[in-house]
């Protein structure tokens, strides 16, 4: 990743060695990635088909940076439960998952409405030796993050576009929001224009700052639990 220096340059360090440090949890992040294509016509940001079933073969998944970027972060949190919209094949939850092991034990609920990419995701964790840390709810995340158990460490809002209306980033991010302490990290990966007002937004209880990766991933850290 390039890095802005103090003189206005661009510094280009060397890619540091997976923060993972696993060998078997590497190689299957490597396969998915050497697998990975964009549809023909661009994707659902890019065409009036958006149903997510028509895209079942495809990952669309988060870049490795953002998941060393997961992982470490909840590492740092001891994260014991964390939650993601949505899980697609699985790329985001291996960091996840792995990061739950390494904090010795904790449980990454996971999203999906396709369930052929749920199939794909498990079939992922097994490989990777990480399924006992993950429960992929299957259907609408509307739906099935609304109760999740106690609070969550971590939140990764990673969705879908729907072309009308609230974005489901922001409706899911809704009904997670009150089930995060303080301390508790969001991430983003779209940048959805009304999840950005609502989350930078202070009266809703996130800080907020934008980072440089893959064309802006939001961070936001829950500082208050109870808004006004
Ligand atoms: C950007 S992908 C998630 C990628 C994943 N986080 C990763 O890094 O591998 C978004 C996923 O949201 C799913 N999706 C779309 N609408 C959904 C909904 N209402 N509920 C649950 N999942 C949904 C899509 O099928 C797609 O797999």
């Amino acid at each position: 990743m390039a890095i802005l220096n103090l003189a206005g340059g661009v510094d280009t360090p060397p890619p540091a060695p997976s923060a993972l440090q696993d060998a078997r949890i590497e190689a299957v992040i490597a396969r998915m990635k050497a697998a990975y294509r964009r549809p023909s016509n661009g994707g659902p940001n890019h065409s009036s088909d958006r149903d997510p079933h028509a895209y079942a073969e495809y990952g669309f998944s988060i870049h490795p940076d953002q998941g060393e970027l997961i992982y470490l972060l909840c590492r740092s949190l001891r994260a014991k439960r964390v939650v993601e919209f949505a899980t697609s094949i699985g790329l985001s939850t291996l960091y996840f998952a792995a990061a739950m092991r390494d904090n010795g034990g904790g449980k990454v609920i996971g999203s999906e409405i396709v369930p052929e990419k749920i199939a794909v995701a498990r079939h992922n964790l097994v490989e990777a030796g990480l399924s006992d840390y993950v429960e992929i709810r299957e259907g609408d995340a509307r739906e099935t993050l609304r109760d999740l158990g106690g609070d969550v460490d971590f939140a990764l809002i990673d969705g879908w576009p729907l072309g009308e209306g609230p974005s489901l980033a922001l409706q899911v991010m809704r009904l997670i929001a009150p089930q995060m302490q303080g301390g508790a990290i969001a991430l983003n990966d779209n940048a959805e224009p009304d999840y950005l007002a609502w989350i930078r937004d202070p009266a809703n209880g996130f800080r907020s700052m934008s980072l440089p990766m893959k064309g802006g991933t939001e961070l936001s850290v829950r500082t208050q639990v109870d808004p006004a």
